[in-house]
């Protein structure tokens, strides 16, 4: 596992970005795998000024609201429309969201684990980490080999996402998300972590049992897992606190990723 600690959100982006542009130049086909939520915001943002080739690349998106029309400014198809899709000059017919305004989800969840698979799986997966310890939307108690699928979400998720919606009721109850057995099949997974509240989930997932209590924890099973956290998400962490892994601090962006 190797380990940034930067000094504020905006430098997990910068560090991230290098990470996944080192990605692209080396395939320019590369398959990246798109988290929305705030934290890879950044990613997206520095990623776009390092104006690389994008033509090439394909993306697939971790998770979706059930239960959104379609076009809805909500819905994660048009968040990575407009962060990722537009801002990286990306080719929309390469970018997937899963279907959540599908008559029939259940069925565009397992069609999504086969176009990833048809896609050649994914180079780089970018995640953020939820309060709880989820990623994507697999929510305590997800199942470590458990594939893309509809979910309920929790009232702490629901709550967590409030603040993108009009009123606390508008926020979706079910998703579908790619499973944890579909993520840990990514080549790379790229954490990108910031803020104080997530100090101890952070330190749980990376430091505490393997467990589906805290479907992070999953970091701890792959065998190449980058992880960038500020350092308020880092305070928990000590030296050689992370999987015998001594976190190396960064405080400029002339870092060698
Ligand atoms: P956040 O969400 O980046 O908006 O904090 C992370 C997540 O819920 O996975």
């Amino acid at each position: 596992m190797d380990f940034f600690v930067v000094p504020d959100a905006a430098s997990t982006g910068a560090i991230a970005a290098g990470i996944v542009a080192a990605v692209i130049r080396s395939k320019p086909e590369a398959v990246l795998g798109l988290a929305t939520g705030g934290s890879p915001l950044p990613v997206y943002a520095a990623l776009a000024a390092h104006r690389l080739d994008m033509s090439g690349i394909r993306g697939f998106a971790l998770d979706e609201y059930v239960g959104l029309p379609a076009g809805h400014p909500q819905s994660y198809a048009e968040v990575i429309r407009r962060e990722v899709t537009e801002r990286l000059h990306l080719d929309p017919a390469k970018v997937s969201v899963p279907a959540g305004a599908a008559e029939d989800p259940e069925r565009a969840a397992a069609a999504y684990d086969a176009a990833i698979a048809q896609a050649g799986g994914i180079d780089v997966q970018i995640l953020g980490i939820g309060h709880n310890g989820h990623v994507a939307f697999n929510e305590p108690g997800s199942a470590l080999d458990s594939r893309t699928r509809v979910e309920a979400l929790t009232e702490r998720t629901r709550q967590a996402n409030a603040r993108y919606f009009a009123s606390p009721d508008d926020v979706p109850d079910r998703c579908i998300t790619q499973g944890l057995g579909t993520i840990l099949e990514a080549r790379q997974l790229l954490l990108v972590v910031s803020g104080a509240d997530k100090a101890d989930i952070l330190h749980t997932a990376l430091s505490g049992p393997v467990t589906t209590d805290c479907p992070a924890s999953i970091l701890q099973l792959h065998p190449h897992v980058t992880v960038v956290a500020d350092e308020a998400a880092a305070a928990l962490l000590g030296a050689r606190a992370v999987n015998g892994t001594t976190p190396v601090a960064v405080r400029s962006r002339a870092v060698g990723v």
